[in-house]
């Protein structure tokens, strides 16, 4: 049976990224991303995504483990699948003894000169890296998502590693949050095909309060949002209590009602 839009519960994952940006553009103690992951959880956020990029323009290091500790929901950190990223998600997010919860690595595409993310990982062409990627995170105890463009050959590539490990797939918004012609399209078929091969159903990048609405009414199989760059900026306006709370309304209750 295909899931209304109303009755599928969604998770927001609140992207702390930006936080570190601000704080990483003076080489200052603050704004803390930890404090934000805080704020953002209070507001009602599910999950608490972050970004440790090769070249480290945002999340650092050291926020990793502190992120780790002081998360009481999950968290979800996205990562280029390089040997440097899976010896430190190996290290900081695999299983802790005394430690019940199971965090997750979103594995992503990353240019050092891209001003952000700008494509879904290509499964079908790095298909032994991903699966070798994705098997070190597993024996580690770490749940795999791979984020993906909304393409056939991509979903059908990701539910190929789904004995391995991978038990989501992350959509790539961004074509949509650029308006390009038939993106919505895209993504209500990705999202059901990957939904139909037993792969829980994620999207992100690009998401705003304005773009947000069509795709939660029209794309039930979505089951989590990863939002970040919009609810930080909207939060210096309105406070990051009020920008999540604004979104989480959208997508726990698309046009208005509740
Ligand atoms: N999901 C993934 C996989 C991403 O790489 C990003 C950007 O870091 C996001 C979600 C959040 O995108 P935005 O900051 O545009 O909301």
């Amino acid at each position: 049976m295909t899931p209304s839009s109303s009755t599928v519960l969604r998770r927001l994952g609140v992207n702390i990224d930006h936080v570190a940006t601000l704080r990483q553009a003076r080489r200052e103690r603050y704004p803390d991303p930890v404090a934000a992951a805080m704020a953002a959880e209070l507001a009602g956020a599910d999950q608490v995504t972050c970004h440790l990029r090769g070249d480290r323009r945002h999340i650092q290091d050291a926020d990793l483990p502190r992120l780790r500790d002081g998360v009481q929901t999950l968290l979800n950190v996205e990562l280029a699948c390089t040997e440097e990223m899976v010896q430190i998600a190996r290290r900081e997010l695999g299983r802790r003894q005394g430690d019940p919860r199971t965090h997750r690595v979103t594995l992503v595409a990353e240019r050092p000169d891209e001003i952000t993310t700008e494509g879904g990982l290509d499964v079908v062409a790095n298909g032994p890296l991903v699966r070798a990627t994705v098997e070190r995170l597993g024996a580690a105890g770490i749940a795999v998502s791979l984020f993906i463009d909304p393409d056939d050959a991509q979903v059908d590539a990701a539910a190929g590693l789904r004995g391995l490990g991978v038990d989501m797939v992350e959509l790539n918004t961004a074509r949509y949050a650029e308006r390009h012609r038939g993106e919505l399209l895209r993504l209500q078929h990705a999202a059901r095909r990957a939904a139909a091969a037993g792969l829980e159903v994620a999207a992100g990048h690009g998401l705003t309060h304005h773009n947000l609405p069509a795709m939660v009414a029209q794309v039930p199989e979505v089951v989590e949002y990863n939002i970040g760059h919009s609810i930080i900026a909207r939060a210096v306006f309105t406070g990051l209590d009020t920008a999540v709370r604004d979104l989480l309304a959208i997508i726990r209750h698309p046009g208005g009602r509740g």
